[in-house]
């Protein structure tokens, strides 16, 4: 008898014909509300799986009895209610590595875009403005100080990334890692008031919201930039705003936002700010790698062999 697995949210059509051919799969839209789901469907599923925006909520998994694992296509599980699996003994896989470079080139692409004001540059030229005038300066990226809130693998692909730039690299995050050649701060308003790029590569969750906040922007200053490939509820958004419309904030590159797939309508106006759809580990190589990685995850737990990356 194949196991069968609930599928909430959409999925890369890769995991989701794997998924179809191993097991019997069932779709779940609403993370929030489980009335959809059939009792007798209910019974019998022993795998969740999720992606990281969907996550995997209590209203959902507390309906699912016989529930033995969820794997989550992400390696932020911010959205998954761990505490609640670990209580049942419930373990939670995510898909770390296989992501880092993507999402850490998408940090550096954005702080280029931004600096070098790489999408204005393509509108100048597609608008013909160039005709008239050449366009104004931009900004170099090298040899500046770049500070990176969340020293894990994605910093510190980030750091690595902008050595052969010539920036000078500082750090926050819970702990020091002396064994790094970096500058740490404790105190992320001190550190952003000593760098010029603030690049967030920290988890989402309870710990980091909001922890960039209006004090934190002020810090960073009218010529300095932010970047978020994390979560953007790392970010208080409604001060982001109102720093980057009042000029308090140079300038933000943001690959994530508070209430996706929602912008907000001011950032779509203003033109110190690259957005991009939460794409930074949206390349098909990597997408493909964190698909395997959760189909592998689930076909380890149900041949009882060590789970591959448990949270
Ligand atoms: C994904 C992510 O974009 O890994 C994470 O934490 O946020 C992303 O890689 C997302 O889970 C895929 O939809």
């Amino acid at each position: 008898m194949k196991p069968e697995v609930l599928l909430v949210g959409t999925m890369l059509p890769m995991v989701v014909s794997e998924l179809e051919s191993t097991y019997v799969l069932h779709h779940h839209e609403n993370p929030d509300d489980p009335s959809g789901l059939a009792e007798d469907v209910r019974g019998r599923v022993r795998a969740l799986v999720t992606y990281g925006a969907v996550g995997a909520r209590r209203p959902v998994l507390e309906v699912l009895p016989k529930l033995e694992i969820v794997a989550c296509f992400a390696v932020g599980t911010d959205a998954v209610d761990v505490a609640h699996c670990r209580g049942r003994g419930i373990p939670v896989t995510n898909t770390p590595d296989v992501l880092t470079d993507c999402v850490a080139d998408m940090a550096l692409a954005l702080l280029l875009a931004v600096q070098r004001r790489i999408v204005a540059g393509d509108s100048y030229v597609r608008q013909g403005r160039w005709l008239e005038a050449n366009m104004p300066l931009s900004r170099r990226i090298g040899r500046h100080r770049a500070g990176i809130f969340g020293m894990g693998r994605i910093g510190q692909a980030v750091a690595r990334r902008l050595l052969p730039f010539g920036c000078e690299v500082h750090y926050c995050g819970p702990n020091a890692k002396p064994e790094l050649p970096y500058t740490y701060h404790r105190d992320l308003a001190s550190m952003a008031a000593a760098v010029d790029f603030l690049l967030l590569t920290c988890p989402g969750g309870a710990a980091t919201r909001h922890a960039v906040d209006r004090r934190v922007l002020d810090a960073l200053g009218p010529r300095g930039t932010l970047i978020n490939v994390s979560r953007g509820s790392v970010v208080d958004e409604a001060a982001l705003v109102a720093a980057l419309s009042e000029g308090r904030l140079g300038q933000a590159g943001l690959d994530v936002f508070a209430d996706e797939p929602r912008v907000p309508e001011a950032l779509l106006g203003l033109d110190n700010v690259v957005l991009q759809p939460h794409a930074g580990s949206g390349t098909v190589e990597t997408r493909e790698a964190m698909g395997r990685l959760v189909l592998d995850n689930l076909a380890a737990h149900f041949a009882g062999r060590p789970l591959l990356t448990p949270v």
